[in-house]
């Protein structure tokens, strides 16, 4: 079996796959079965100081399955984050590094845009053991009201600020969580990492609609026979998830294309993973470690396992033995429409060549088939 192993940012994780900020990280009865299960770190549920202000709805999802089938591929939500209070958190996680000291416990935390009061959510949560943070700049719904969430993650110049302010209240890896809600995603992720994040991630939920209902008339998830828009999660969000890390990536690693311009920040990838096919897809796209959030409300925290033996198979099959083998391999191959057009003339004009018997590289010739080949390269003689 290769090494699944990771360290990131100087965090060490047995594997790449993290429990992704929501239900599955949500007290810590669940958290303790994510590390049980194996899972390579936990993100907890988004935590803020004051969780009186958080007030939830129910039904609160709705799922969109696959036609004929019953393989749910589109997931929406329209969940705030934690409503469990500040200090019963602050206890968990306490308890959590107590019983599980050497595994990585992630702390999401989102605020209003007020220094002290991320000042004093990092320093408390800090002070209870946690080993990093994630911050929540990305929530699509009910917390944009109150300038929270995404409201901030769209704002780059507000990011750089929070994020220099969170710098200043820790040494430990600070992750900065992207919206998907914004044309360009680069642009908060330069202003992020300028203001000292240690790596970011993304995505978070893309804003959805997901029916209306055709019976009763009205939108759905439906509470009252109203409704909002939420946040869309799952298999179908994946390929945009795909593509937005690939322009974190190209912006922070560079490729071709593109300068380097933070080459030693870290990118968590987070969108539509359920298996080790998926994950091996972001960490070839330059992503360290693969967090997953709907799969595992609809598979269970057994997930990692799969996931893992997934990942290994296809680590076997292409002999790497450690995840930095093929970590940002898949990202040289992205280029321009222009270049993609020029390289198909190129190859044209070759095979076509090559129908007529000509040589074009060095590479083509025969030892049987010397002369001809010799021959078929004279221009100046039809003999
Ligand atoms: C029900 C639900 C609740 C979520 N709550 C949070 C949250 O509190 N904080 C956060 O940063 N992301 C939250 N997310 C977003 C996920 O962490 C993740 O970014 C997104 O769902 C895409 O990943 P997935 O396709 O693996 O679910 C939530 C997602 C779902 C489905």
């Amino acid at each position: 079996m290769p090494d699944l192993s990771v360290v990131v940012d100087g965090l060490r994780l047995p594997n790449p796959f993290i429990i992704a900020s929501g239900p599955p990280g949500t007290n810590a009865n669940v958290i303790g079965k994510a590390f049980d299960e194996n899972w390579g770190a936990v993100i907890c549920k988004t935590v803020s100081l004051d969780a009186s202000k958080v007030v939830n709805v129910a039904p609160r999802y709705a799922r969109m399955r696959a036609e004929g089938s019953k393989e749910v591929i589109g997931w929406e939500n329209i969940e705030l984050i934690s409503d469990r209070s500040f200090e019963t958190w602050e206890d968990e996680f306490k308890k959590i590094k107590d019983q599980y000291p050497d595994r990585v416990l992630i702390a999401s935390v989102m605020e209003e845009c007020n220094k002290n009061a991320w000042t004093e959510i990092i320093e408390r949560c800090q002070a209870c053991g946690v080993d990093a943070f994630e911050l929540n700049f990305s929530c699509p719904h009910g917390m944009p009201e109150r300038k929270m969430g995404s409201a901030m993650g769209q704002n780059p110049e507000l990011l750089e600020e929070v994020c220099s302010w969170v710098k200043a209240a820790t040494n430990r890896p600070v992750w900065a969580k992207m919206t998907p809600n914004i044309t360009h995603i680069v642009d908060p992720a330069r202003a992020a990492l300028r203001g000292g994040s240690t790596g970011v991630a993304a995505i978070n939920t893309i804003l959805s609609v997901m029916g209306i209902n055709l019976d009763t008339l009205r939108p759905e998830p439906t509470v009252e026979g109203y409704s909002v828009p939420g946040g869309y999660s799952c298999k179908a969000v994946r390929p945009i998830a795909l593509r937005m890390v690939m322009e974190l990536a190209q912006m922070m690693y560079g490729n071709e294309l593109a300068e380097a311009e933070f080459p030693d920040r870290s990118i968590s990838a987070i969108g539509g993973v359920e298996s080790g096919d998926d994950a091996a897809q972001f960490i070839l796209l330059g992503a360290s470690t693969v967090q997953v959030c709907t799969g595992v409300m609809i598979h269970g925290y057994s997930l990692a396992g799969r996931m893992c033996d997934e990942l290994g198979r296809f680590m076997d099959k292409h002999g790497f033995s450690s995840i930095e083998d093929f970590r940002g391999h898949a990202l040289k191959f992205f280029t321009t429409h222009a270049d993609l057009v020029a390289r198909q003339a190129q190859a044209k004009a070759e095979k076509k060549q090559t129908k007529e018997g000509m040589v074009t590289k060095d590479t083509a010739w025969e030892g049987d088939k010397f002369v001809e080949q010799s021959s078929r390269l004279v221009s100046n003689d039809d003999d």
